[in-house]
């Protein structure tokens, strides 16, 4: 291709030209990059692994394995007819897990999207995996952190390295025994605000039988809990979060098992919509805590004027680091980092909590005879007051459950 330089006359049509060519470059890169990332990437990964012995369910383009995974989970929920309560729910939550490893042995290595997985079931291997501090294993892929990231935000549950350890440093101190012991009246509180509930609902049902969504009311009294424990005083503020994170739960579920094209989370859609908006809100609303509690220590002094919760906490530590000045190599959290550690911690102390108690409390329902071995138990040892830490400690059934 000849191109005249410097004919005067044509100089727009060489720009033109000149612009297209490196448009057309610039997006032959693309294309390459993205060539790269769905097919050359995935084909070598799997070529190694193979080399070592380790197969797995076959990479598709892009999906990965992904529809496989919607594929058989659907098809075993499907056929499950086995309704009775068993320990044994992997069939029913990771049922490829469990098909895949009959057939490729262990590990075996599948495909979510265009993202390697090596999927293990040995317990010496599991635990060298989450034992290991050293940095080797990173706790969330980043596609996943992607998509968690509304949630948890950088929270120390999915920190790494450096930061882990810095953040760990920090929450140390808070989880002690005396600090956990402290908490026991804000749990006590909640639970007869519960208990008060229930009875009063009995009362005006005028039948001794109403029917409660047992786990919608764990989570409540669950989230009020961590809300009183991580924001003290703003709790009230506190529990819209709880709302704000049910939410965003089920977004995030939904994203995470489908499929979307890359940049997709960036287009106008509804869902990406509402997923901004509860982003924001969560944003707004713990930030306002934050600006609350700075603004009524400056009238407080003593080692709680921020507020003897996990937020005070936090703030009490950072402005024990401003004391050092520059002279120490100091760890401070940003504004940005004390909203995600509070987002984090309020998501990872209510949902697993509520949880543990639905399910211990559907496995009595489901043995009478260790519900009245248990409540036989409790009214001997408590005798109808609230057990102290002595009390609790005489409780062997209980702790058993
Ligand atoms: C039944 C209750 C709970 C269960 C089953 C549970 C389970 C877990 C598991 C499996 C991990 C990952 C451990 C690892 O990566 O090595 C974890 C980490 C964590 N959990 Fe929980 N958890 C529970 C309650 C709580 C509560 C009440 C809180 C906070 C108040 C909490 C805060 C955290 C934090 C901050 C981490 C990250 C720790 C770190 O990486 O250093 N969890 N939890």
């Amino acid at each position: 291709m000849v191109i005249k330089l410097f004919s005067s006359g044509d100089g727009g049509g060489v720009q033109h030209i000149l612009v297209l060519l490196v448009l057309f470059v610039a997006f032959g890169i693309v294309v390459a990059k993205w060539v790269v990332e769905i097919w050359w990437k995935p084909k070598c990964i799997k070529q190694a692994f193979e080399a070592q012995g380790i197969t797995g369910p076959s990479y598709k383009l892009l999906v990965g394995n992904l529809l496989d995974i919607k594929k058989i989970m659907s098809s075993t929920m499907a056929s499950a007819t086995d309704r009775t309560l068993s320990h044994k729910i992997g069939q029913r939550v990771d049922s490829h897990f469990l098909l895949w490893s009959k057939v490729f042995g262990d590990p075996f290595l599948f495909w979510w999207g265009t993202e390697p997985r090596l999927a293990i079931t040995k317990s010496d291997w599991m635990k060298e995996v989450l034992l290991n501090k050293g940095g080797q294993y990173e706790k969330i892929a980043l596609s996943v952190r992607c998509v968690t990231k509304d949630i948890f935000g950088d929270g120390l549950a999915v920190a790494d390295g450096e930061k882990w350890f810095e953040l760990r440093r920090l929450f140390t101190p808070f989880f002690y025994v005396g600090k956990i012991k402290a908490m026991k009246g804000v749990m006590e509180t909640s639970i007869l605000q519960l208990m008060d509930d229930w009875h009063e609902q009995v009362e005006r049902a005028r039948t001794s039988i109403v029917e409660v969504d047992v786990h919608k009311e764990l989570q409540k009294l669950t989230a009020e809990i961590i809300s009183r424990t991580v924001f003290g005083s703003s709790h009230r503020e506190g529990r819209r979060i709880f709302e704000l994170q049910r939410i965003q739960q089920r977004l995030t579920m939904e994203a995470l098992v489908s499929f979307k094209l890359p940049g997709y989370r960036y287009l106008p859609t509804a869902s990406n919509r509402l997923k901004q908006k509860l982003k924001k809100e969560v944003h707004n609303t713990l930030s306002r805590i934050m600006k609350n509690r700075l603004e009524s220590a400056q009238h407080e002094t003593g080692p709680d004027k921020f507020g003897d919760d996990l937020l005070g906490h936090m703030l009490s530590a950072n402005d024990a680091m401003s004391q050092y000045g520059s002279k120490k190599p100091s760890f401070k959290l940003s504004t940005e980092d004390i909203i995600d550690q509070c987002k984090m911690f309020f998501f990872a102390g209510h949902e697993t909590t509520s949880l543990l108690l639905t399910w211990a409390l559907m496995l009595l329902a489901s043995n009478p005879d260790w519900q009245q071995r248990l409540q036989a138990e409790v009214d001997q040892v408590c005798q109808n007051e609230i057990p102290d830490e002595e009390a609790l400690g005489q409780l062997k059934y209980v702790s058993n459950v």
